[in-house]
């Protein structure tokens, strides 16, 4: 297997392919033709580029607040009807087809055969290894990485990349850099890890929330204030680890790690998953539509959009202004 394969300068990437347009393709879609860059669809589900074109008509206003690159337009996209069609345009690809491993790996080594060694396949997965994944592939399995995004991807700037056992080091480079230079925030991983990095923290408090609610130990609506007007608040500005390190007063981390040491062998968290039951599962979808208070999901949304981006901007300004890098 050659894999001296050099790939295109981030100047000279053009055009995205994007296989999968749902909620994560679709908002993929979205922040590449505010990027400027041409996209190629390919999504065989029913009036999927219907489903696409009215979501581009929705978000991109959204898209024109937060700022368009040059020769941005939404209508730089064509779907097209076949892998081999999509593979001939692109010059690489974000792979966001649904969270399946046995369908993630036959479309791997599918796409391996179709395309030209320098085009990079990005995955969307929220948990996948690559090693798994690109397990069949008998080519190119060195131009596979990791891309996870965070819902909605066109506002969240964080990803983590992330290689497996036969990804080129090259190529988690060359996906970092690109996926900085399109405006992302990016974690580089050295190694693989199950959930990577976002989701293995989200995961802890999403399972801690279930058992809460499944213990009836307090309800949904007092889950979600906890966060949103608790540290969720915090986190947006600094983070979990540098939020601690204040927490310390002027002592710092250091202190903080004295100070609470003993608490940390406390029996607060609960870290199996509970196990799933029609009433757990009656419940969370109870609390979420009682705090939703009839918005729709639509509306939901656009709460969610416009109020991100206004602590976003909020966010840029104050560090601009102080000349914070973080
Ligand atoms: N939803 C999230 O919050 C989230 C966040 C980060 C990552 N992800 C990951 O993104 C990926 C997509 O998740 P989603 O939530 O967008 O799912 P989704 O169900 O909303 O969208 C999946 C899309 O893929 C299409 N599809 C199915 N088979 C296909 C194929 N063979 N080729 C091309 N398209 C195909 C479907 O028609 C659908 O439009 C998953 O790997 C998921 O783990 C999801």
């Amino acid at each position: 297997m050659n894999i001296q394969v050099t790939y295109p300068d981030f100047a000279d990437v053009k055009t995205a392919g994007v296989i999968g347009t749902g909620v994560i393709g679709g908002a993929w879609v979205l922040h590449f033709l505010r990027m400027g860059l041409d996209v190629v669809a390919y999504d065989p589900g029913p009036s999927a580029e219907q489903k696409m074109l009215a979501m581009i008509d929705k978000i991109w206003p959204t898209m024109i607040k937060l700022g368009l690159r040059d020769g941005a337009r939404p209508d730089r996209i064509r779907f097209v009807g076949s892998l081999g069609e999509l593979a001939d345009a692109v010059d690489f690809i974000q792979e966001s087809t649904p969270e399946h491993l046995g369908r993630k790996r036959a479309l791997f080594a599918e796409l391996d055969n179709l395309l030209a060694p320098d085009v990079i396949v990005i995955s969307s997965t929220s948990g996948f290894a690559m090693t798994d994944m690109a397990a069949d592939v008998k080519g190119h399995a060195e131009r596979f990485v990791v891309g996870h995004p965070f819902n909605p991807p066109y506002l969240v700037p964080f990803c983590e990349v992330c290689g497996g056992e036969q990804t080129a080091q090259a190529v988690v480079d060359w996906t970092a850099g690109f996926y900085e230079s399109i405006g992302k925030k990016v974690a580089k991983m050295e190694q693989e890890l199950p959930g990577f990095i976002g989701n293995r923290l989200q995961e802890a408090l999403w399972r801690e929330a279930l058992h809460m609610v499944a213990n009836k130990e307090c309800s949904v609506e007092d889950i979600d204030k906890a966060i949103a007007y608790g540290p969720g608040l915090r986190w947006a500005i600094m983070g979990h680890c540098l939020t601690y390190h204040l927490g310390g007063g002027q002592g710092g981390m250091a202190h903080l790690l004295d100070h609470f040491e003993e608490s940390l062998k406390e029996p607060w968290t609960r870290l199996e998953a509970p196990p799933l039951t029609q009433q757990l599962k009656d419940d969370m979808v109870a609390g979420c539509l009682s705090q939703a208070n009839g918005a729709s999901i639509d509306e939901l949304v656009q709460e969610r959009d416009d109020c991100l981006i206004r602590i976003m901007q909020t966010l840029d300004e104050y560090r601009q202004q102080h000349g914070i890098q973080r």
